[in-house]
C-alpha cells in the first residue's frame, strides 16, 4: 500500500523538472516517479557518468525524456549553464527541485572551518545559487506557474546535534521558502517544502551511519509508526507539491517522519514505555489521592 502511486496518469504531463541531486538516492526516486507521470526532467550533480547511467535507466523504466547535466550547485556560472542547457533543450524549466545536499556526523569541536563551509555551500548557497538564477530566469521571461521545491529536513527548526552545519542551512533553505513564498508570488511562482524523516538511501545513510553505528541504533523504534518510510509515499507528496493540484499550496512544509520529530519533543512522551499494568498501578493511586483530597 505505502507503494502505491498517488496521482492520476499525466498529471505532470509536458512540465519541465531540474532536480539537482536527481542521480541516486531520494532525488531519483522521485525524479522517476515525475518522468511517470509525464514530466520532463533533468537531473544535475557533480558526477556525470552516474547521471549519464541514472538517465538511461529512468528513460528505460518510465519512457520520457531525462536530460543529464553536470552541475556543482555551489557554482553559480555551472547553475546559470544548467538553466541554459534545459532551456535550450526543452524550451522552458516550469519546477525547480532543490534536493541536492551534502552531510556528514561529526562533533562540533572536531570540525574544521572548511568543513562547516562545505556544507553550507552544498545545501545553502546550493539552493539560493539554483532558486536566484531560476527565479530570475522565470521574472524576466514573465514565465507564470513555476515552483520551486525545496527538501528541509525537521531539524531546520529544531536543530540536532552533531549535524550542526547541515541544522543551520537546512534553517536557512526553510527561511528561503517561506521568504519567497511571499514575495514571488505576484511572479506565478509557488515555494514550498517537504521535511522527509527516515527513508534510507545508501548516499545518506552510509554517511550518517556509517560503520557498525547503524546496528546500535534501531530507527524504526524512534517512530511513532515504527518504520522508515518508502520512497513512493515522499515521491507522491513531491509529486502532488510540484503539480497544478497544490496550485494553492504556497510557503507550505509538509512533514513525512510518521510522527518522529514530535516523538522526540513532547515532554510527556517517554511514558511510552510504561506498560498496561503500570498504567492500572499508576491509575490506582490517583484515583486514592483523589479521594482521600476530597474526604
Ligand atoms: N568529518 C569531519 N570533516 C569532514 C568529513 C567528516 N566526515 N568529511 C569531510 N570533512 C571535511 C574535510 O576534511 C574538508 O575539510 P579540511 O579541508 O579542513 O580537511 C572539508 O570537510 C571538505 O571536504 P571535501 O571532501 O574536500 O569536500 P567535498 O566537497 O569533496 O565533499 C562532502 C562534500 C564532505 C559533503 C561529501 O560527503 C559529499 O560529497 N557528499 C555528497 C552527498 C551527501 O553528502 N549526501 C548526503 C545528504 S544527507
Amino acid at each position: 500500500m505505502y507503494n502505491t502511486p498517488m496521482l492520476k496518469d499525466g498529471s505532470l504531463k509536458d512540465k519541465v523538472i531540474v532536480v539537482t541531486g536527481g542521480g541516486t538516492g531520494l532525488g531519483r526516486a522521485m525524479g522517476s516517479y515525475f518522468l511517470k507521470l509525464g514530466a520532463k526532467l533533468v537531473i544535475s550533480s557533480r558526477k556525470i557518468d552516474v547521471l549519464r547511467k541514472a538517465a538511461d535507466e529512468m528513460v528505460a523504466e518510465n519512457g520520457s525524456e531525462v536530460l543529464p547535466v553536470q552541475c556543482d550547485v555551489r557554482n553559480y556560472d555551472e547553475v546559470e549553464n544548467m538553466l541554459k542547457q534545459a532551456v535550450k533543450h526543452f524550451g522552458k524549466v516550469d519546477v525547480l527541485l532543490n534536493n541536492a545536499a551534502g552531510n556528514f556526523i561529526c562533533p562540533t569541536e572536531r570540525l574544521s572551518n572548511r568543513a562547516f563551509d562545505t556544507v553550507i555551500d552544498i545545501v545553502l548557497k546550493g539552493t539560493s545559487n539554483c532558486t536566484l538564477a531560476f527565479g530570475k530566469h522565470w521574472i524576466a521571461t514573465k514565465q507564470t506557474n513555476s515552483t520551486i521545491l525545496n527538501i528541509v529536513t525537521t531539524y531546520s527548526w529544531t536543530g540536532s546535534s552533531f549535524v550542526v552545519p547541515s541544522a543551520a542551512a537546512k534553517a536557512g533553505v526553510l527561511a528561503i521558502t517561506r521568504s519567497l513564498a511571499v514575495e514571488w508570488a505576484k511572479y506565478g511562482i509557488r515555494s514550498n517544502a517537504i521535511a522527509p524523516g527516515p527513508f534510507p538511501t545508501k548516499g545518506a545513510w552510509d554517511r550518517l551511519l556509517p560503520g557498525n553505528i547503524k546496528d546500535k541504533f534501531e530507527l524504526e523504534k524512534n517512530v511513532p509508526l515504527k518504520r522508515v518510510g518508502e520512497m513512493q509515499e515522499l515521491a507522491n507528496i513531491a509529486a502532488y507539491l510540484v503539480s497544478d493540484y497544490s496550485a494553492y499550496v504556497n510557503g507550505e512544509v509538509i512533514t513525512i517522519d510518521g510522527g518522529e520529530w514530535l516523538k522526540g519533543a513532547g515532554q510527556m512522551n517517554f511514558l511510552e514505555s510504561l506498560t498496561q499494568e503500570n498504567w492500572d498501578e499508576l491509575q490506582k493511586i490517583m484515583m486514592q489521592k483523589k479521594n482521600e483530597s476530597s474526604e
